[in-house]
C-alpha cells in the first residue's frame, strides 16, 4: 500500500491536527486491528508533529502498562499505574501535560533528551485500554491545543479499532 500524506493547509496546530485526523481516518479505513492502527497512528504523529523525540503507545495488561508500537529510542517496557506520567494519566483517566519533566516527581526517564511530555489516557467507557505518550526535547512543548488534537486522534483510534 502506498499512502500519501494529506498536507496541512498551514503550520498552525489546529491545521496540523486536522490533517493528522484526516490521515488517520484514511489509514484506519478497512482495518480494525488495534495494534496495526496504533503503529500507523504513531508513525503519522512522528512524521507530522515537529519537535518530538518519542511517540507511542502503552497498553493496559490488566496489571500494568506494557510498551506498544512506538517511534524513538528503546523505552521501558512496563510501567506500574502508581509510577510516572503515564501511570498518572492512566490512573486518573486525565490527560497530563508536563512542561518540565525534571520537575515532575516520579517521572520515568526513558530517553534523557526528553524535557516535556504529554500523555493521553485511552479508555472505552470505564475500561482502560492504555495511553498515548509523546515526549519532546524542548521544554514546554505541549499545550491545550496539543491535548485537544491528540485526544481526537486517540478517539479515532479507539473507535476505529477492535479491543478484545
Ligand atoms: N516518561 C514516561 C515513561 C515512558 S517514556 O517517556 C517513553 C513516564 O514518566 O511515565
Amino acid at each position: 500500500m502506498t499512502f500519501h500524506l494529506v498536507n496541512p493547509a498551514g503550520n498552525s496546530k489546529p491545521a496540523l491536527y486536522e490533517s493528522l485526523l484526516q490521515n488517520a481516518a484514511a489509514v484506519f479505513e478497512g482495518e480494525r486491528n488495534a495494534v496495526a492502527n496504533a503503529a500507523n497512528l504513531g508513525a503519522l504523529i512522528w512524521h507530522v508533529l515537529p519537535n518530538l523525540n518519542w511517540a507511542g503507545f502503552y497498553f493496559w495488561s490488566g496489571k500494568d502498562l506494557v510498551l506498544g508500537p512506538f517511534q524513538g529510542k528503546v523505552a521501558c517496557v512496563r510501567i506500574d499505574l502508581a509510577r510516572g506520567v503515564c501511570g498518572r494519566a492512566a490512573s486518573l483517566r486525565q490527560t497530563q501535560i508536563v512542561p518540565d519533566v525534571h520537575a515532575f516527581p516520579g517521572h520515568i526517564a526513558c530517553d534523557p533528551d526528553s524535557r516535556s511530555e504529554i500523555v493521553i489516557p485511552l479508555t472505552l467507557g470505564e475500561r482502560l485500554l492504555g495511553v498515548l505518550d509523546l515526549d519532546s526535547p524542548l521544554p514546554d512543548r505541549f499545550d491545550r491545543a496539543d491535548a485537544a488534537g491528540l485526544e481526537a486522534l486517540a478517539l479515532a483510534w479507539i473507535q476505529g479499532s477492535d479491543h478484545a
